[in-house]
Order: C-alpha cells, then structure tokens, then sequence
C-alpha cells in the first residue's frame, strides 16, 4: 500500500498520461514538475487564506447549507434513520456503509455524526489542478442544475464551492461547466462511432452559475468508468461569459480546467452496485501507473468530501469541494471542444481536440 497524498498526487496526474496516448514521457514529467511548482506556490497562498475571519464566516454558513440539505435531500426520499444497522455485514460492505467525509484530515465520521461536526471541518479547501481537457468537451450544453436525465445510478448532489485563492472570498457569476460518463461509462455528445452516447444526447452535462455564496449545485450520479481512467468528472470554470435566451452561453474567459475525484472506497462501494457492476469496461485502478507515484511529491487533494444520505447507498450522496480559483488566470486555450451542442443537434469538431469552436451552423 502506499500513502494516501502519494496516491492523491498519482490520480491526479494520471490524465496527462491516458489523454494523450504516446505522448513524450519526458515531456509529461517536465509538464509535472511544473505544475507542482505552480501548486506548490498556490498552496503557500491559500494557506494564509485558512484562518482569515472570511474563511471562517464562509465555511460556517456554508455548513449551515450542506446541513440543510442533507436533511432536504433526506426527508424527499423518507429516510427517517441515520444509523447504522451492524448486522451481516461484512468488512467491505461496513467499510463502504462507513459514512465518512473523505478522510485527508484523518477525521472519521459515523453516520451519528452531527451534522455541525462534518461540515465544520477545517479540511475544506482543495486547490485542484489545471489538468487537460481531455477529448469529451462539448460546448452549448444547457444552464440547469439537474443533468440527470433518467439515466441510472447513485443520485448525487455536488456542491463546488469557488473561492478567490487570494481573498478567501466566494466568487459569485462565474460558470461551472461540467460533464461526466454514465455508470457503465458513456459519454453523451460524442459520436456513437466510438462508442459514446451520439452527437444529440446531453446526458449528465451541464453549466452553473455560483451564487453569490460562491456555489454551483448540480443533481447528478456517481460516475461510472471508462477506458484507462479512474473515476471522475470534468469542470470547466468560465467568467464573462455571453448568455443566450434558450439558456446556453458562449464565450468566457476560463479560469479553470480541471477534473474531480473521489476516494478509493467510494468508488469501490458504488462500482459493486447495479448498474455500475454491469460495466464491461475494465476497471483502471492508479497502480497500473506506478511509475508515476515517484514523480508525485506533494499534496494535491483533488477528492471531493461526502456523506451518504443513509446506509443505502442507493439514497444518493451529498459531495463537496471547494475550488480555489486564481481570478487573474486564463487557460482559454486549453479549451478544446469535441462537439457543439446547437437546437439543430450536435456538430462534431473536426480535427477535434484540437479546439477551434466549431462554425455555427444556425447563422448565415
Ligand atoms: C482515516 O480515518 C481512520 C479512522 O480515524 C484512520 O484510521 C485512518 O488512518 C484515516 N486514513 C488516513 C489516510 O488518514
Ligand atoms: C479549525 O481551525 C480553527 C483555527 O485554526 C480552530 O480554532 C478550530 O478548532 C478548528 N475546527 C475544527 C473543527 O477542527
Ligand atoms: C494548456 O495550454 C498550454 C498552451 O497551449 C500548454 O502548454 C499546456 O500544456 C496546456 N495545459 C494543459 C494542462 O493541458
Ligand atoms: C433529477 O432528474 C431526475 C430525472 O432525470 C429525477 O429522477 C430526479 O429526482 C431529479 N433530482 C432531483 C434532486 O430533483
Ligand atoms: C449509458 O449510455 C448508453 C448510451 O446512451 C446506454 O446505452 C446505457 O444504457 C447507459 N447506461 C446506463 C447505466 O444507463
Ligand atoms: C468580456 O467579454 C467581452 C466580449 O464578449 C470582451 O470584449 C471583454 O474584453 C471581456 N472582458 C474581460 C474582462 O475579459
Ligand atoms: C441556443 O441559442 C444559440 C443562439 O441563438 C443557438 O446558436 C443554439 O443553437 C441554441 N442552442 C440550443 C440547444 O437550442
Ligand atoms: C440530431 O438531431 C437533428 C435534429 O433532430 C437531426 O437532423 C440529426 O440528424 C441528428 N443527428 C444525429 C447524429 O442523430
């Protein structure tokens, strides 16, 4: 076993790998090295921003948030009990009942835990690292908090919360732009050539604005995984972007490019449930990549923190992070689109990954 920031540190940079296959290893490790310099500087800001009187304000009214909607989300499924029944159960499925925030704080929560107490803890500022886009972007997609779309799965709800790496303040208006596969890992607006879910479905895509709290929501599941990754989701973070009448936006400046994780024993728990264990494709652990766990030297945390709304997973999840964000940052041209999303369907990119926004079709 190795330690749990190594392994943070190996996801984390395990997409630089996979996205781009053949890619020059010494070309990655170099990318690496800067970008754990990048980070490692963000950190030393950040870390003056953990004990700032509006650090504290935020997080005990974003605690009050969170608390409240658990009890929301449980009370619309009728989930009257939080505790744990210790019968029949084996380590693994207990381990996986275990209703714990993800544990980088060495915190360990039951689900008798209050509330106060899990969402009052300092170990909620994640500064998650500019990563690639990856071959799945697709722009156009609708401004909704629900990206559901009947597919099927463990309901999650996520909160990401945007702060100003250099204030500590949240940042309201700014566009969280996200996409993740389904449990049995597709991907809507691709081509169904490779095997996506076709250029005309929107599936588990969308885009939020933060309020003024800093916080875009979104109703989801639990993603599934797909070829040579791990689990995960995509975000993409925009500002000053153009809104349409049929709630879509173009342009923006983007702040952030980056992808979310979430710990082994989540992931573990949620693939041995239907219709995550339906998956044929096989499952990609990080220590296929060992080789990379020498080059991680410090302490991304790139895991979203959850609770299980009850001892059945198939309640759903309450997940957060926080998103420290550099507002003078640009990383427009990492912003690469595979398709556009138009009301006459989906337009692949051509030479796709290689970014242009595609012409659009609905003007003359
Ligand atoms: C997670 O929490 C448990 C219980 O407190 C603890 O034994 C374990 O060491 C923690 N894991 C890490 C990696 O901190
Ligand atoms: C969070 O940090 C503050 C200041 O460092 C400390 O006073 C407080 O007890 C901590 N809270 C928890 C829940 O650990
Ligand atoms: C972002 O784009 C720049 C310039 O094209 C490139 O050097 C860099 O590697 C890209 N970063 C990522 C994480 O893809
Ligand atoms: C989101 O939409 C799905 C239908 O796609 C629905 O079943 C689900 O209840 C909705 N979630 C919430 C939290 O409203
Ligand atoms: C994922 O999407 C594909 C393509 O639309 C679909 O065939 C499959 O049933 C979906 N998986 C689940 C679990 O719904
Ligand atoms: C915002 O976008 C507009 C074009 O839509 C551009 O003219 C302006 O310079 C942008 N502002 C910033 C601060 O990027
Ligand atoms: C939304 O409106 C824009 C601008 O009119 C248009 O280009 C786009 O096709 C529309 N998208 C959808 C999904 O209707
Ligand atoms: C997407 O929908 C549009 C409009 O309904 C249709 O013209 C187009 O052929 C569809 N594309 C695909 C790939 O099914």
């Amino acid at each position: 076993m190795v330690g749990f920031k190594s392994l943070a540190a190996a996801i984390a940079i395990i997409p630089l790998v996979f996205s781009h296959p053949g890619e020059n290893v010494e070309a990655m490790k170099a990318e690496m090295i800067k970008r754990n310099e990048q980070h490692a500087a963000a950190t030393r800001s950040l870390s003056q921003c953990q004990d700032s009187p509006q650090a504290s304000a935020l997080k005990a009214r974003s605690a009050a948030r969170r608390a409240a909607k658990v009890t929301e989300l449980r009370q619309k499924r009728g989930i009257t009990t939080r505790s744990l029944s210790h019968q029949k159960r084996d380590l693994t499925a207990l381990e996986s009942w275990t209703l714990q925030s993800h544990n980088m704080s060495s915190e360990a929560y039951t689900l008798d835990t209050p509330e106060a107490t899990i969402f009052g803890s300092n170990n909620t500022c994640a500064l998650v690292p500019e990563t690639t886009i990856g071959p799945y972007y697709v722009t156009g997609e609708s401004i909704r908090s629900n990206i559901t779309e009947g597919q099927a799965g463990v309901p999650m709800h996520i909160e990401l919360q945007f702060v100003d790496m250099n204030t500590c303040e949240p940042i309201p208006e700014i566009f969280a732009d996200v996409w993740h596969c389904n449990a049995t890992g597709v991907y809507s607006g691709i081509d169904t050539s490779e095997g996506e879910g076709g250029l005309n479905s929107t599936f588990l895509r969308g885009v939020q604005s933060s309020d003024e709290e800093g916080v875009a929501a979104f109703d989801s599941l639990f993603p599934g995984h797909y070829d040579s990754r791990i689990t995960h989701f995509h975000l993409v973070v925009q500002t000053n972007v153009t809104l349409q009448e049929n709630s879509t936006y173009t342009g923006g400046k983007t702040l952030h490019v980056g992808q979310v994780y979430f710990e082994d024993a989540l992931v573990e728990a949620v693939e041995a449930t239907t219709p995550y264990n339906t998956n044929t494709i096989e499952f990609t652990t990080w220590e296929v990549d060992g080789w990379m766990l020498e080059e991680a030297t410090n302490d991304y945390d790139p895991f979203v923190e959850y609770v299980q709304l009850s001892d059945n997973l198939d309640d759903g999840l309450l997940a957060w992070i926080t998103v420290a964000i550099d507002l003078s940052s640009d990383h427009s041209t990492n912003l690469t689109a595979a398709a556009h999303y138009y009301s006459t369907g989906g337009v692949a990119v051509s030479g796709s990954s290689k970014g242009l926004p595609p012409s659009n079709p609905n003007a003359s």
